[in-house]
């Protein structure tokens, strides 16, 4: 069992929104913190719009509904999160934001045997686990990108990591949400984005080098190696900011080119073109 029946989602973004979303939709009680009231309306919608589709595709029954959004909570306040047995942290990929929330959890958390959880694609885990005073509890539970569709998610241990948080985390990812899990040590991109991110960026580089078109490099992906989608709208789904912060945590720990972000993606993230969720990125969305 892994006795966790209340969560906590930090951030209501693109992965917070899904996380929350299949939490819910697994019967617990979900509590989501935003930075602020305009953030946390943006939250509740993103969630509600995906339950309403759901719900409108069959998938859901209208009684269903009223129960899983009556189990949903948002607050501008993480000292409401003192009761929760889990807490997954999923802000902007970015450490010191990261770290922040994770000194403020472990005081705010009174849970003796609460399970501190980062969403993080590339963060180390134990950085995370240094900002507070109970590493042992303290786990990367990183979900992908449709949350409620994708099957996956990576189970990461620091050094410090308990056996019991591990147990219960994978509990609660298998039992409880029905994903599949892989494990990964503790370094940066874990197993998939480290083989994801170098692939993304490479697409990219060919684009900005003019060597084919997005369309034509997209399609060749989908139609020669049966991928679901190409790699520059893959970019643009997951954000341009992530994968570019993403690049950096790969190419801070190991210093490879491969990890490198190309000029392209960086000028483009300056633009604020971040993909599907800004409207525009490498394909125009805004229709
Ligand atoms: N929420 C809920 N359900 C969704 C959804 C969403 N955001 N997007 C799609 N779906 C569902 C649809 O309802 C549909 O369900 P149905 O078959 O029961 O009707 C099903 O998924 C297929 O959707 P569509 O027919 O609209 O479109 P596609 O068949 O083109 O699938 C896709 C869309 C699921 C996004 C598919 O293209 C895909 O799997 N792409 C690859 C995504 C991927 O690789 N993600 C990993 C990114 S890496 C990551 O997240 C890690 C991070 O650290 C960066």
């Amino acid at each position: 069992m892994s006795g966790i029946s209340k969560v906590g989602v930090v951030g209501s973004g693109l992965m917070g929104a899904g996380i929350a979303e299949v939490c819910l939709r697994a019967g617990l009680d979900v509590l989501v913190s935003e930075v602020n009231a305009t953030a946390a309306e943006a939250g509740r919608a993103r969630i509600t719009s995906s339950i309403d589709r759901a719900v409108s595709k069959g998938k859901m029954a209208e009684s269903e509904r009223e129960d899983v959004l009556g189990r949903l909570r948002l607050t501008t306040d993480l000292g409401e999160f003192a009761d929760r047995d889990l807490v997954v942290e999923a802000v902007a990929e970015h450490e010191q934001t990261k770290v922040d929330v994770f000194a403020t959890l472990d005081k705010v958390v009174t849970r003796p045997d609460a399970i501190f959880a980062s969403n993080t694609s590339s963060i180390p885990i134990m950085k995370l686990g240094m900002a507070t005073q109970r590493p042992e509890q303290v786990i990367g539970i990183h979900f992908f990108n449709p949350v409620p569709v994708l099957k996956l998610v990576e189970l990461v241990t620091s050094l410090l990591t308990g056996e019991e948080t591990s147990r219960r985390a994978e509990e609660f990812a298998v039992g409880v949400l029905g994903k599949q899990v892989v494990r990964s040590q503790d370094r940066a991109g874990f197993i998939v984005n480290a083989l994801l991110v170098p692939y993304l960026l490479s697409a990219i580089r060919m684009l900005e080098s003019g060597f084919a078109s997005a369309d034509d490099i997209d399609n060749g992906m989908v139609l020669g190696c049966a991928h679901p989608m190409g790699p520059l709208r893959l970019a643009d789904l997951i954000g341009l900011d992530t994968t570019k912060a993403i690049a950096e945590s790969l190419y801070a720990e190991f210093k490879e080119a491969l990890y490198s972000p190309p000029p392209l993606l960086l000028r483009m993230v300056d633009a604020g073109l971040l993909g599907k969720k800004s409207g525009r990125g490498f394909y125009d969305y805004s229709a």
